[in-house]
């Protein structure tokens, strides 16, 4: 289930290629397998990316076949990431634990949260070594008292917790929003998803927030589980989640209005479409520490 190794944290890394093919002799190419679709990738290429194999492309294309609105469903929820980054840094908080983070693209949390604080703080920690390797070299020239990039499981939040980089960036005697979007579906029930969360709520002070999206089964049932053959031939399996077991993540924290919604509603920044509202296929909150 987990990995055994500790949060790695590698030295920054030069630029990737423009072609969306790594070139693998620069990025720690053992630990990449092109034989298996991976959640960042399949992510990446629904959001229009480059940075995806021909496996990541098949089994998005799988899921695509089943449920077209996936890819509407993508850039929804990454709107709903920058729709609460920026809620939370004009409320104050200064510092992101970003877990799960994907291949960083536009909107990504340090770029919303520094258009507010340009001094936020941002740890970026996904299992991914792709993800890892570009998030480096994205920061490759940040300065690293203000951002960090680490290589662990979220479930291991000890591992996560406890790591030198991440409290090289982030003070946890001071509030921090720990975003977990669109990755706790990949963690499931026997791997206990909400205990592991409310780990994380624990090791924060008041004024903190949690931030969580999560796949559910919306509206046409059979439909994301039909979609979700895309993912079964992927490091993780996609599991669905309805809204009050979404809700369940905010334990230990008070919700933010409007509560646990579907992605596109939580305070949207335009009025809501049909096709919004269609886009059922997922629940979002934030709640803060009290
Ligand atoms: C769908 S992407 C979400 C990216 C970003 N949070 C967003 O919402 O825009 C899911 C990310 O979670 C990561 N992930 C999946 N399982 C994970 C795990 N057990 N530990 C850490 N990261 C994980 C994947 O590598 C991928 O980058």
């Amino acid at each position: 289930m987990t990995q055994e190794t500790p949060a790695q944290e590698t030295p920054a890394r030069g630029p990737l290629g423009q072609d969306g093919v790594a070139p693998l002799p620069e990025w720690d190419a053992p630990q990449i397998d092109r034989t298996k679709a991976h959640p960042a990738r399949i992510y990446d290429y629904l959001l229009g990316g480059k940075d995806n194999f021909d496996v990541d492309r098949d089994a998005a294309e799988l899921a695509l076949a089943a449920m077209p609105e996936l890819r509407a469903m993508a850039r929804a929820n990454r709107a709903f990431l920058g729709r609460a980054v920026r809620h939370l840094a004009q409320a104050g908080i200064t510092q992101f634990l970003d877990i799960g983070t994907g291949i960083p693209g536009p909107g990504n949390t340090g770029e919303v949260a520094r258009a507010v604080h340009p001094e936020a703080r941002v740890v970026y920690v996904d299992y991914d070594p792709i993800v890892s390797a570009h998030s480096r070299a994205l920061l490759s020239a940040a300065d690293p008292a203000l951002s960090a990039v680490v290589q662990a499981d979220v479930r291991e939040p000890k591992t996560i917790l406890d790591s030198g980089a991440v409290h090289a960036v982030l003070d946890f005697d001071r509030p921090i929003a720990v975003l977990m979007v669109a990755v706790l579906h990949f963690v499931s029930d026997a791997e206990d998803a909400h205990a592991l969360t409310a780990q994380f709520v624990d090791a924060l002070a008041p004024g903190s927030a949690l931030v969580v999206s999560h796949a559910s089964e919306g509206h046409e049932a059979g439909k994301f589980g039909a979609a979700r053959e895309g993912w079964n031939n992927a490091t993780s399996r996609l599991v669905l989640r309805d809204r009050d077991e979404v809700e369940a993540f905010f334990a230990g924290t008070e919700l933010l209005e409007p509560g646990v919604t579907i992605i596109p509603a939580w305070r949207p920044d335009h009025e809501l479409s049909a096709e919004d509202l269609a886009l059922d296929y997922g629940h979002a909150g934030v709640g803060i520490k009290r």
